[in-house]
């Protein structure tokens, strides 16, 4: 196991930005950048034992901060949307930045994706990055310390350990954007890789994307991924909710959320023989399955075009602060917002 800093660029302020390579034993190796503290490459063997690059994104500073749909990034520390782009605590009203259309805020506005977080190695298989935002910051309350730790094994999962600590009472909810193509990056669609996620429920949108509050039943419907089958089946039915995303781009519950670290979802490619595993601690994870990428080059210069990555966002239910009857997010001060999620790769 090795862990190795290089310096990737600088942002267009002048701000180095690191990137940290770890391999293990069997040859996987992982790249994480300061800037979002993402990831930016995933290298498993695949069932011969090749080398494929799993994630779909940029490796260059002008990609990650002009070009970016949040590829690899950590959103935070709300991730996902809030409706109308405010919220209430304690009876007073934050408004948000509204980075969506003007009228609601997606992904916290992009603040942790586009800031430099510091980098540091723990070991020599681990690195974590720090933040300290400042309260009040795009109109979001409290000054979050955010440490994200990254650790690989040698049986090829990347662990990510999120610890959260604000100054006043908030909402925290940051996850990992990972656009991922388990064919390898630059390979084509993701339409013919298997998906399972273990979820009776999910919660169904609106026009705008946002959570109506319902959990309505996956049973005989296209979002009943409990047993494996291809993202493409269904991706193209004629209901509502996927007209109103254009594709799946939606929060599964997961089944028996107790705060433990259960198994999520399994995404296999049968080309590859490449599987990958997610587990977490949260109570749900976003699939969306690249329904908005539109042809920007990425790594290589290979345009990211529709459907070429998917994400497996783990989460709080999106909109959290408006639905009373989802699991809350809302943290004292002091107190620690602590969550583990677990991308364990293997080929057969
Ligand atoms: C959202 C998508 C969005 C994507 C990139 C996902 O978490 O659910 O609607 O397009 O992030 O911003």
């Amino acid at each position: 196991m090795s862990v190795q800093k290089d310096l990737l660029g600088k942002t267009d302020s002048g701000q180095n930005v690191s990137v940290f390579t770890l391999t293990n034993r069997n040859g996987m190796q992982v790249q994480l950048i300061e800037y979002g503290a993402g990831i930016i490459r995933i290298l498993v063997p695949d069932k011969a034992g090749m080398l494929r690059d799993v994630t779909v994104g940029f490796d260059d500073m002008d990609g990650l901060q002009h070009r970016s749909d949040y590829q690899g990034a950590i959103a935070g520390p709300y991730a996902n949307r809030i409706s109308g782009g405010s919220f209430v605590i304690d009876g007073n009203e934050y408004p948000l930045v509204k980075n969506e259309d003007g009228i609601k805020t997606l992904h916290s506005g992009g603040e942790y994706t586009h800031t430099v977080w510091q980098g540091k190695e723990i070991g020599e298989n681990a690195v974590c990055f720090s933040y300290t935002r400042a309260d009040g910051l795009n109109g979001y309350p409290g000054s979050i310390r955010a440490e994200i730790t990254y650790t690989l094994t040698e049986d090829n999962a990347l662990r990510l350990h999120y610890s959260c600590v604000s100054d006043r009472k908030t909402y925290i909810n940051p996850t990992n954007h990972t656009y991922f193509n388990l064919n390898g990056f630059g390979s084509g669609d993701i339409l013919s890789q298997e998906l399972t996620i273990f979820a009776s429920t999910f919660t169904p949108v609106d026009k705008l994307s946002i959570p109506t509050g319902e959990l309505r039943p996956v049973e005989g419907s296209p979002f009943d991924f409990r047993s494996a089958k291809p993202i493409g089946r269904d991706i193209e039915h004629s209901c509502e909710q996927l007209k109103n995303t254009g594709g799946f781009d939606h929060n599964f519950c997961l089944d028996g959320w107790d705060g433990s670290l259960r198994t999520a979802a399994v995404a296999k490619s049968p080309e590859s023989g490449i599987t990958l595993t997610v587990s977490t601690t949260l109570p749900g994870i976003q699939f969306y399955a690249g329904n908005f990428l539109s042809g920007i080059p990425g790594k290589d210069g290979i345009p990211m075009n529709k459907r070429c990555g998917f994400c497996l966002e783990t989460q709080y239910y999106p909109d959290t602060p408006h639905q009373s009857s989802f699991p809350s997010c809302l943290f004292a001060a002091g107190e620690t917002a602590e969550s583990e999620t677990v991308f364990a790769f293997r080929a057969d």
